[in-house]
């Protein structure tokens, strides 16, 4: 494969100095499939158990069984792998922070981080948390961030981390369906140069939740905060009196280490719970194998740690291995578009994980502020969370990467915990815009509509006949709904909601979501929650909201909206709805267009074709496919005319 055009083969650098090189892969691929019992006791032992599990694997996706169950007699604790078994090297750096600001940096060494998590974990346990209790936490990108995450694995409480980009309604949402009583936030956090107001967001969010009993703040900026007597308190006053040891709980492997909410196709956020045994070993493998972490490396992921990307790959992979882990508390762009490769220089990054469009981003301001930067210390490159295109993968290799550093382009999702489909830069050859092949004991098939399995190359939607060991348990006590979303669309397959197409070398490369989710700037937005928020406007009828291809975005989330009869639609109007999905859901999920639609196209039940309105929103209209089933056909025309006029509407950064 190695001499083909658009192939780019693994160096014999890359051969000798990563974990694996391609027969390596092949040959522990192939035993993780076909030996899964013997392959994953040798790999959990990866891990510092206090009862080594002696089972291991125990998978079923077919229809009336479904379970995942992994290592499940075997007992151990995450904050105890992730920072106890490193203190023999205590004063090694554990977590390098970046302020927004360039001249603030701070270093916490193992045995600091240590020492802070227990305070907290005996402040936690003070204030009657314990296991299986949940905790939300609604912090900005500051270490206290990963020492709450590990207070509460230490604890065996099980955390809940809340985007700080979330509005107090999504918040109180989050808050209410997992039934915390405690929450940790801070005053303020910072981002860009400008603050963002959490503690006022919380009050806001608490006045719906009156279940929650303590709210622990950070001291961040110093702001001036609104204060509840009786339920406030500082976090610093909070430690300030615990001891720096915490005895750690043990956790069955199965019991949960975290829930995360993310977005479906349907109504509310689904709590995603992940294992504490089983999600950690597929962190940290994917961690070691996928992004090739060595003892010497200093380890950047850019991710914000409310999203899996940071749970797993700034927090629980990095740490699990001992690496050195860098948080950004910043954005890509301030003070200028050179400060990514800034702080690599500053900080000697090695290994840099980062998203398609942030890398879209920095394209556009040139390669200039890239080649101030030496970028000496760079080795590997990583993207995650949405398909990178082709070009934006060149500029990564050739500008960034200078040719000399690998791209591992990871498919995964919050559900799937860590890494599924990936490259391994010591093993496999890259295609720019595919993420290759499967990583350990992940089976991934393609099924056609009518959920036959497809063999060779081909196109349709992507399942998973095995998943790892980090594969979600359930959905938050909703058990039948995890079965629901992921399992009845293809029995005995875990439905990807992703498009896939296979080629000729057996590589995957992710067409993008099939479902009602779309994927803005790798943040993942269910169109129905977007649509709800537009339709309870009292102007409007209703409301479809699809994905359309943006520049940078990947996607940009565009809005059909019916108005009320007599209704001007007017500029004001629109940007009201788009405050509206700001205040609501967040920033992120603002519309970037709003096209007034008369009427939409539905079908004679009242379905609304979306892929109609998908391919009306990309400037595909020609290509509509069978508009037989529509209740009125004339609809179209009058959207596709519509569609010209709301062309160039961006509205998301304006208001
Ligand atoms: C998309 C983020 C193409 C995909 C880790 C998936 C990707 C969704 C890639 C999950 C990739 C993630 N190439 N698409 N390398 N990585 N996706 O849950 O649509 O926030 O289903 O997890 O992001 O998003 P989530």
């Amino acid at each position: 494969m190695s001499s083909r055009p658009g192939v780019f083969p693994v160096s014999d650098e890359w051969k000798w100095r990563a974990w694996l090189d391609e027969r390596g892969y092949r040959e522990a691929y192939q035993r993780s499939i076909t030996d899964p019992q013997g392959f994953w006791s040798e790999q959990a032992a990866s891990l510092s158990w206090f009862t080594a599990p002696r089972k291991t694997r125990d998978v079923s996706f077919e229809p009336g069984e479904i379970r995942i169950h992994w290592f499940e007699d075997g007992v151990l604790n995450a904050s105890v792998n992730c920072l106890d078994r490193h203190l023999h090297d205590g004063s090694r750096a554990a977590i390098i922070w970046e302020g927004d600001d360039p001249s603030e940096s701070r270093t916490l060494s193992y045995a600091e981080l240590h020492a802070q998590v227990c305070r907290l974990a005996n402040g936690l346990r003070s204030l009657g948390v314990g296991k299986g209790d949940r905790v939300t936490i609604y912090l900005p990108m500051v270490p206290e961030a990963a020492v709450a995450m590990l207070a509460c694995a230490r604890i065996g409480a099980i955390h809940s981390v809340v985007f700080a980009g979330f509005s107090p309604e999504s918040l109180a949402g989050r808050i209410q369906d997992c039934e915390s009583r405690v929450l940790i936030t801070a005053d303020e956090g910072v981002r860009g140069g400008r603050r963002l107001p959490m503690k006022a967001n919380v009050d806001e969010a608490l006045r719906h939740c009156p279940q929650v009993s303590t709210c622990v703040v950070l001291r961040r900026t110093g702001g001036e905060v609104g204060w509840t007597e009786g339920r406030d308190l500082w976090y610093d006053e909070l430690v300030a009196r615990q001891a720096p040891a915490c005895e750690p709980e043990p956790m069955g492997a199965e019991d949960p280490l975290f829930i995360l909410y993310t977005s479906g196709s349907t109504g509310k956020p689904k709590g995603v719970q992940h294992s504490t045994g089983g999600y950690l070993l597929a962190a940290s493998l994917t961690h070691k194998y996928v992004l090739d972490y060595h003892a010497e490396d200093v380890f950047w992921c850019t991710a914000d740690v409310g999203w899996v990307t940071g749970h797993s790959y700034i927090v629980y992979g990095p740490l699990a291995n001992g690496a050195t882990t860098v948080m950004f508390e910043g954005v890509p762009g301030y003070p200028d578009s050179g400060r990514f490769w800034q702080i690599i220089d500053k900080h000697r990054v090695s290994i840099f994980y980062t998203s398609p469009t942030a890398i879209r981003s920095l394209i556009r301001d040139g390669e200039a502020p890239v080649r101030r930067s030496s970028r000496a210390s760079l080795r590997l490159l990583g993207t995650v969370g949405e398909p990178i295109n082709p070009e934006a993968w060149r500029w990564y290799y050739e500008v960034v990467g200078e040719r000399r550093c690998p791209i591992v382009d990871t498919w995964w999702q919050t559900e799937t915990g860590a890494i599924v489909i990936a490259p391994l830069p010591g093993a496999t050859a890259t295609k720019p815009g595919s993420a290759t092949l499967p990583f350990f004991g992940v089976e991934p098939v393609i099924v056609d509509e009518h959920g036959r399995i497809l063999e060779g190359a081909c196109e349709g939607m992507l399942c998973l006949r095995q998943g790892g060991p980090g594969m979600l348990r359930t959905i938050y006590r909703d058990p039948a709904r995890f079965v629901r979303a992921y399992f009845d669309a293809y029995p005995g397959l875990y439905f990807t909601g992703d498009g896939a197409r296979r080629d000729e070398d057996g590589y995957y490369w992710i067409t993008g979501r099939v479902d009602d989710v779309i994927n803005v700037s790798g943040h993942r937005l269910g169109t129905v929650e977007i649509e709800s928020a537009l339709a309870a406007h009292p102007e409007v009828v209703e409301a479809a909201v699809v994905g359309y291809p943006h520049d940078v975005k990947g996607q940009g989330v565009y809005a059909y909206v019916t108005l009320k009869t007599h209704v001007r639609p007017t500029a004001a109007l629109r940007e009201e709805l788009v405050r509206r999905v700001r205040r609501q859901i967040g920033p992120i999920a603002a519309p970037d267009a709003i096209q007034w639609a008369p009427a939409l196209p539905k079908t004679r039940s009242g379905k609304i074709l979306r892929r109609m309105l998908r391919k009306i929103a990309a400037n595909e209209a020609a290509d509509l496919g069978d508009t037989s089933t529509l209740a009125d056909s004339s609809v179209l025309d009058g959207l596709i005319q519509g569609r010209r006029e709301a062309a160039t509407v961006a509205l998301a950064e304006r208001v």
